[in-house]
């Protein structure tokens, strides 16, 4: 096990429904020497990805994402949730579905943070179905920028954003992947990698 595996194994709680809890050290309370070793870790991973620019989603993206950036030595820029409709033209927008909420987020960039010259990193904390994924990749599309790579803290490997995101190509790495987990037992069980 890594790093990130084993502090999940330490304190991460399978919930009912398949959903991991990590608000202890992941995306509630945050462990900045965890983020940093993340950090690290995809900086390593992404060597040989010339990046100028890293995009998440809010909310629990931000830190991590900025904790990354320290590693690349680049801004970050984040995807805003907007429940409006910008009608401005001054963003980039995608629609992005919750399958775990139940809802859907227009979720927006200003056209002033990112464009044909960008080098993207997309980092998240979560990757589940892949939608706000999907979001982000057509954002960075639209404003002409190339995704040079996504990095991910969890994947669960059980849905199908990873599957789907391998498929169209993109480097996608992810520092744990949750293979199957069991709410009753605690019992979480990562692809070998
Ligand atoms: P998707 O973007 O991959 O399609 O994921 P999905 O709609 O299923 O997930 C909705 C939200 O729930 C996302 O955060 C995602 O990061 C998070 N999520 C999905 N599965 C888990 C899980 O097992 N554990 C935890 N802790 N989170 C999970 P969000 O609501 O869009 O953003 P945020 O504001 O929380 O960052
Ligand atoms: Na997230
Ligand atoms: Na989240």
């Amino acid at each position: 096990m890594n790093f990130l595996e084993e502090r999940i194994v330490k304190d991460g709680i399978v919930k009912e429904g398949n959903v991991l809890k990590v608000d202890s050290f992941l995306n509630h309370q945050m462990d900045i020497a965890l983020f940093d070793e993340m950090g690290a870790e995809f900086k390593k991973r992404f060597a040989d990805a010339n990046i100028n620019k890293i995009v998440t989603i809010e909310a629990s993206g931000i830190g991590i994402a900025c904790i990354v950036a320290r590693h690349f030595n680049v801004p970050v820029v984040f995807a805003k949730k907007s429940k409006s409709i910008n009608i401005d033209g001054d963003v980039y927008k995608a629609e992005v579905e919750s399958f775990t909420h139940k809802c859907k987020n227009n979720v927006i960039v200003s056209r002033k943070f990112l464009g044909p010259d960008d080098h993207v990193l997309i980092i998240d904390d979560f990757l589940a179905n892949g939608c706000a994924l999907q979001g982000l990749i057509s954002i960075v599309n639209e404003a002409g920028g190339t995704v040079e790579g996504i990095g991910i803290a969890v994947e669960k490997g059980f849905q199908n954003g990873g599957r789907i995101i391998r498929n169209l190509g993109f480097h996608l790495e992810s520092l744990a992947i949750v293979e199957s987990m069991d709410a009753t037992s605690g019992e979480i069980v990562f692809r070998q990698q």
